[in-house]
């Protein structure tokens, strides 16, 4: 029986984990730097928490959710994404009491009943963060500079960052009304998604994807020219802040995104290079969901990004030290060689070098020829003259030069040569 992954899963091979683990260790770099901890979440919650935070009337949690019953007649659901989570674990352990901005990121994967495609799974990872305390628009501008930076470190160029403003429980209402009305005359020519948003979620009908619908939208009144002056503001303030970094922006007044819990500045950055699914990041403020959860209220900002179209836009070929080859491999030729090698082995990696073998022995060519394939940096041959004469030859793969090695204190001999501290 032959059994293949499930459609729109895929695996992440040995070679790509080691661009994947390198990108996660400069987000980590870059977040700590700004006061961000890591969390870990469970990879499944009640639905309650999804459905209620992301909003019912979301592509999310209408069509998209693994959810399920669990042996005990609840109804559990594989995360979509993280910030429900946050808020939950948030409420749950208390972290408002401290009075301070907490600093969340996590990573991992989610889960979403999407069409795949190119750049879309149905299992994707994503890295986010979320600042969680406070009002201020220098969080906004912050975590959005904390994103150039990093970005900058990855050597991305090709991108834009785009922003909106959709205000909040006070002005959004008004808006909906102004869009309705607008929107009612075109109904007979915008698509049939576009019909039933009219209804429940007009807002969607701003991003809708369909181009004659996007002509329309682009003839509907804009947010944010009806947003409270608060409001505008923050928004403002955003921008001031943002331009005073240096962080290129446009405004996209037809910006709404999928979750429902945004409030005030929502945010998304695209790149042309990545085709149909071109969003890298998404989003923005949350200042009434912690409420929403019984929490006490706690003005949220915050957003993920999506690592599988991070990776696929970095240049990797750019970048040096991704490679773990090993330092050392061992070509053990005769009984006698083979006999010593593995405690010697053994040595090398516990006095911290990585080392290999060809576990199959065989000649000298077809062991140097796997040590070239591994791309490791020195290979060390030990046949039966070279016990004999009490010298191993170790091989620097790189120009071919080969010299003679102690054997009685080869380990540390190697060790010093390739420098490393352990
Ligand atoms: P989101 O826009 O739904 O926001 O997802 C964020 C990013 O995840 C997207 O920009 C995209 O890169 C990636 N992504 C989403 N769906 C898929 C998919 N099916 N396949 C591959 N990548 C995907 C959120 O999830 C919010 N929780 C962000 C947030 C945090 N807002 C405030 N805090």
């Amino acid at each position: 029986m032959k059994i293949q992954a499930i459609r729109g899963v895929k695996d992440i091979m040995p070679d790509e984990v080691e661009k994947w683990r390198w990108v996660e260790n400069k987000a980590d770099q870059v977040f700590t730097r700004y006061g961000f901890k890591e969390i870990r979440l469970p990879i499944f919650e009640k639905t309650k928490l999804f459905s209620r935070g992301i909003g019912e009337t979301t592509d999310i949690v209408e069509k998209e959710m693994y959810t399920f019953e669990d042996r005990g007649g609840e109804k559990v659901t594989l995360r979509p994404e993280g910030t429900a989570s946050v808020v939950r674990a948030f409420i749950e352990h208390k972290m408002y009491a401290s009075q301070t901005v907490h600093k969340f990121y996590y990573l991992g994967p989610m889960f979403r009943y999407e069409r795949p495609q190119a750049g879309r799974f149905r299992q994707f990872y994503q890295i986010g963060v979320e600042a969680m305390g406070s009002h201020n628009p220098s969080i906004d501008a912050e975590v959005m500079t904390m994103l150039m930076d990093f970005f900058n470190i990855l050597g991305l160029n090709q991108f834009e960052l785009q922003i909106n403003s959709l205000g909040c429980d006070k002005c959004r209402p008004e808006y909906r009304e102004a869009l309705k009305k607008s929107i009612t005359s075109h109904l007979s020519d915008l698509c049939e998604n576009c019909n039933k948003r009219y209804q429940k979620n007009p807002l969607r009908v701003l991003d809708c994807k369909v181009e004659r619908d996007i002509e329309i939208a682009s003839g509907l009144p804009k947010i944010t020219e009806h947003i409270c002056n608060e409001c505008k503001y923050h928004f403002e303030k955003v921008q001031a802040l943002l331009s005073e970094a240096m962080v290129p922006y446009s405004i996209n007044s037809r910006l709404v995104r999928g979750l429902d819990y945004y409030t005030h500045t929502a945010f998304e950055i695209i790149s042309d290079e990545l085709g149909a699914q071109n969003a890298i990041c998404g989003g923005g403020r949350y200042n009434t969901l912690v409420e929403e959860f019984e929490g006490p209220s706690t003005p949220c900002f915050g957003f993920a990004l999506g690592l599988e179209r991070l990776i696929f836009l970095v240049p990797f070929d750019k970048v040096e030290g991704i490679e773990n080859n090993p330092d050392v491999f061992v070509v053990p030729l005769g009984e006698e060689a083979e006999s010593r090698v593995f405690n010697l082995i053994h040595q090398l990696r516990s006095g911290g070098l990585s080392v290999e073998r060809d576990y199959d022995g065989g000649s000298m060519k077809s062991q140097m020829r796997k040590a070239n394939k591994s791309a490791s940096r020195f290979a060390l041959i030990i046949g039966e003259n070279e016990i004999k004469s009490g010298n191993y030859q170790l091989k620097n793969m790189q120009d071919g030069k080969q010299s003679n090695i102690t054997a009685a204190s080869c380990v540390e001999e190697i060790k010093t040569l390739i420098n490393k501290k352990i």
